[in-house]
């Protein structure tokens, strides 16, 4: 039997978020390491305008998840369901929560707030105490989120070897929608 797959929209969007936040990860982890100057800066700035857009990318995917249920796997168990849907939970949380951080962390900053060279409205004034905490807050919320999409990645490739091929379901490609 065929397993109910996601819709296309939450398929794309599935795919669309996964590319922009592991970029954001990959950028974020290098551009800590560069030296002050034109490089770090340009760096900095483009991680800003693509976090922003993650940002953005959320509220569109969860009000897309709102209002398409995904379709219900019968070859898991009700446990399985139950784990699979707190660790979803879990990811839609802190994919919320990480780029609001690095939001307020940037709010507290004398800079501007551009994403790509647009000036947006920031949420706070120059103050260093605020700013340290919210980079803090940023920090770990992006070590979470990495730990997080690991456990994510290993569950998918656990159940493709219990013989349960659930990455199919999150696949473009022929056969039922839900
Ligand atoms: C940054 C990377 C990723 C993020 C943020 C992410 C996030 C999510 C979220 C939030 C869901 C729940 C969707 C919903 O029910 O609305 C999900 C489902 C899923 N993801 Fe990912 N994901 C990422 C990477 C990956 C990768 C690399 C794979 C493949 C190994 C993958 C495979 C899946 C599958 C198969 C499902 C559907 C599980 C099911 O219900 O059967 N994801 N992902
Ligand atoms: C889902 C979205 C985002 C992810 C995954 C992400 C990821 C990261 C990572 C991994 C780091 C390095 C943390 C460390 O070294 O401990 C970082 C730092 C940073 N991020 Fe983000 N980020 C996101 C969104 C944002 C947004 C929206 C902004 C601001 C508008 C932002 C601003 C910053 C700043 C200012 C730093 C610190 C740079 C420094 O220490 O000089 N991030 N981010």
């Amino acid at each position: 039997m065929r397993p109910p797959r996601y819709d296309a929209g939450s398929i794309a969007l599935h795919w669309l978020h996964a590319a922009l936040i592991l970029t954001l990860l990959g950028l974020g982890l290098t551009m800590t390491d560069l030296p002050k100057g034109a490089e770090r800066s340009a760096a900095i700035s483009l991680h800003k305008s693509l976090g922003v857009l993650a940002l953005l990318l959320f509220g569109l995917r969860l009000a897309w998840r709102l209002t398409h249920r995904p379709p219900t796997d019968p070859r898991l168990t009700p446990r399985q369901h139950g784990m699979a849907r707190m660790g979803h939970r879990l990811l839609y949380l802190l994919l919320l929560l990480t780029p609001l951080s690095g939001y307020l962390s940037s709010s507290f900053t004398p800079y501007p707030m551009r994403v790509f060279g647009l000036s947006i409205p920031k949420a706070g004034y120059p103050d260093e105490t605020l700013n340290a905490l919210f980079g803090t807050v940023h920090s770990v919320l992006t070590w979470t989120l990495m730990a997080v999409l690991v456990a994510h990645v290993a569950a998918v490739i656990l159940h493709q070897r219990q013989g349960i091929p659930v990455l199919t379901r999150m696949l473009p490609g022929r056969g039922p929608d839900c």
